[in-house]
């Protein structure tokens, strides 16, 4: 007579199935039922104070006297987080050049844009032939597989912040990287009617095939600055107060395709209401003094500070001067989550749901 087998245990099963490079689906069954009513925020809220980036750049200089690819940035690593990553999905940074240096040109698949602290017109970034100046709070983009090098010709440092979307694109193991042949810098369109930002304006040629997406892109704080300040006495968001978008003027889209950048006005005393998006953000302070309160976390923020915001993370703004506006920049992954029907908002859907003000009552 056979003898009866005893039965072999769920745990012994599980590791039998470990060392065949298996298993079962039902140890998935507690990552399930963690999911219920959304992920855990990814990364934690965490803020980095300018006075000590800014130490750790003037350090940067005497360490780092010219790097070997000539970029002297300080990038912000979520302590939450394992990887260079400022966001699970985001990576912001801050890049110092001195002056009379040039950043080699290079390109790459990782998309970046560029928010400048401290420049002037001379200061420039070329981005695929096109001189972009580097003003105070200009933005400029330099969108994947674009040619890029930064010159600072002048006698003043200049300083910018970076934001890429390096952690979203190692995951998907997509890095391509390529040095400039055979030069630091990059050739130049000399004419100006070459140029593709030429083409972005109200008015376009009617013999070209309009290009969409990447091209080089700068917009100047001369001109976003008005248009924010005239849309300060509208209602704004009750979220985020009067957020604007930088949009692609080809498409009336978001930013990049990666990544999306905002500016944002909050008027004195301003609170706005908490709400929680599977979005997640990275900041940097242009003006003004406040508060992001990130579920128990209290992030007070100056001048110039960075911090991050994780996605699915409750989160409310604050602007703590009763006389002064604050003004907030910020990137944010909303093209990626988008792209594959993935935001979500709660309590409700903030993004473009509001009514455009209405035509006048006919005057009688
Ligand atoms: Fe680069
Ligand atoms: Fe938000």
């Amino acid at each position: 007579m056979a003898k009866p087998q005893t039965k072999k245990s769920l745990e012994t099963f599980n590791q039998e199935l470990a060392e065949v490079h298996m298993t079962g689906q039902w140890i998935y069954e507690d990552l399930l039922n963690r999911a219920i009513g959304g992920p855990r925020p990814r990364g934690d809220a965490y803020l980095w104070p300018w006075k000590m980036v800014q130490e750790k750049l003037i350090e940067a200089c005497d360490v780092l006297e010219e790097s070997f690819t000539a970029r002297r940035s300080v990038l912000f690593g979520n302590p939450g987080l394992n990887d260079n990553a400022t966001t699970h999905t985001l990576l912001m940074g801050i890049q110092m050049i001195k002056p009379g240096e040039v950043a080699w040109a290079h390109r790459h698949t990782l998309a970046a844009i560029r928010f400048v602290v401290k420049g002037d017109g001379k200061v420039f970034t070329v981005v695929d032939g096109e001189k972009c100046p580097m003003e105070p709070y200009d933005l400029i983009l330099t969108p994947q597989w674009t040619w890029h090098d930064h010159q600072n010709p002048t006698k003043e440092s200049a300083i910018w912040v970076d934001a890429l979307d390096v952690p979203f694109l190692l995951g998907l193991n997509q890095p391509f990287y390529e040095p400039y042949p055979g030069n630091k810098v990059q050739a130049v369109r000399e004419k100006r009617s070459d140029h593709l930002q030429q083409r972005t304006g109200l008015i376009r040629p009617t013999w070209e095939k309009a290009k969409q997406e990447n091209f080089p892109l700068r917009y100047p704080w001369k001109d976003i600055e008005p248009q924010l300040l005239a849309l300060a006495d509208q209602p704004g968001s009750p979220y985020d107060g009067v957020a604007l978008e930088y949009v692609n003027p080809m498409t009336g889209g978001r930013t990049l395709r990666t990544l999306s950048c905002w500016i944002q006005l909050l008027r004195p005393g301003e609170h706005t209401k908490k709400h929680r998006h599977t979005s997640s953000a990275a900041y940097f302070v242009v003006s003004g003094e406040g508060t992001t309160i990130v579920g128990d976390k209290a992030l007070e923020w100056n001048k110039h500070d960075c911090f991050a915001v994780p996605n699915w993370a409750w989160h409310e703004h604050v602007n703590r001067s009763k006389s002064e506006e604050a003004i907030l920049f910020s990137v944010n992954d909303i093209p990626i989550v988008e792209a594959f029907g993935l935001y979500r908002e709660e309590p409700e859907n903030s993004l473009h749901t509001m009514q455009t003000p209405q035509v006048p009552a006919i005057v009688r």
